[in-house]
């Protein structure tokens, strides 16, 4: 049986990346399920040594819900190059450095492709996904994919969003996701999708 939210209830959102706590907090706030967010609480962040979205995002979920003894949500996300073998996938992070810089992530998508010698003038298709994991302290953990499907654009555009939005344009959009307003990507990101799939199961009242 699942856990349950609800309304008045406070979770910990198990990540350090402050886009993402952003768009997480937004996603939950019209619940009325309020946040902490896992640096505020002063938690360590656990190595990511999972192969996939859902290890890693099963690591962060339980790690922040037993050192805080409270609910957790982790988002384990990336980006997936079809011509790249879907890399940078969980790397994404990674590949901006110690720095987080995702002009230099971008830039590295760019020169791979080239250096891959791929010769097409369709788009370089791509996509991101997201795996949500919900962690009650010593219980089951809940996971949640979605994904958002499209091409890649280079050079970079728009000052929204965070780490690979620039240059990523969504099916039957034009603008990147670094054009759109919030609430415009909110309505169509893998998060938002894999976001509908955890609110119609665990939060009360909803389903
Ligand atoms: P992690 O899930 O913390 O390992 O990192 C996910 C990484 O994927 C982020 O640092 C971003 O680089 C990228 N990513 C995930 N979701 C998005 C998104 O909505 N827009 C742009 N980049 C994203």
């Amino acid at each position: 049986m699942a856990g349950k939210l609800r309304a008045g209830d406070k979770i910990v959102v198990a990540s350090h990346n402050a886009g993402k706590v952003r768009e997480i907090e937004a996603l939950l706030a019209p619940l009325g399920i309020e946040t902490i967010a896992a640096s505020d609480l002063g938690l360590a962040e656990p190595e990511e040594t999972g192969a996939t979205f859902a290890e890693n995002a099963v690591i962060k979920a339980v790690a922040a819900a037993e050192a805080a003894n409270m609910p957790a949500l982790a988002d384990d996300s990336g980006l997936e190059v079809e011509a790249l073998g879907g890399a940078p996938g969980i790397h994404s992070a990674r590949w901006a450095g110690e720095s987080k810089n995702f002009r230099r992530a971008m830039a590295r998508i760019a020169r791979e492709l080239a250096e891959a010698g791929v010769v097409s003038n369709e788009p370089n298709r791509a996509n991101f996904t997201c795996v949500l994991a919900i962690a009650w302290p010593l219980e089951r953990v809940h996971l949640f994919e979605g994904k958002v499907f499209g091409h890649l654009v280079w050079p970079p555009r728009g000052d929204y969003g965070f780490g690979y939005d620039p240059i990523f344009v969504a099916d039957d959009h034009e603008e990147t996701f670094g054009e759109m307003e919030p609430a415009q990507k909110h309505a169509i990101s893998h998060r938002a999708k894999a976001f509908e799939q955890f609110v119609a199961e665990i939060v009360e009242g909803r389903q």
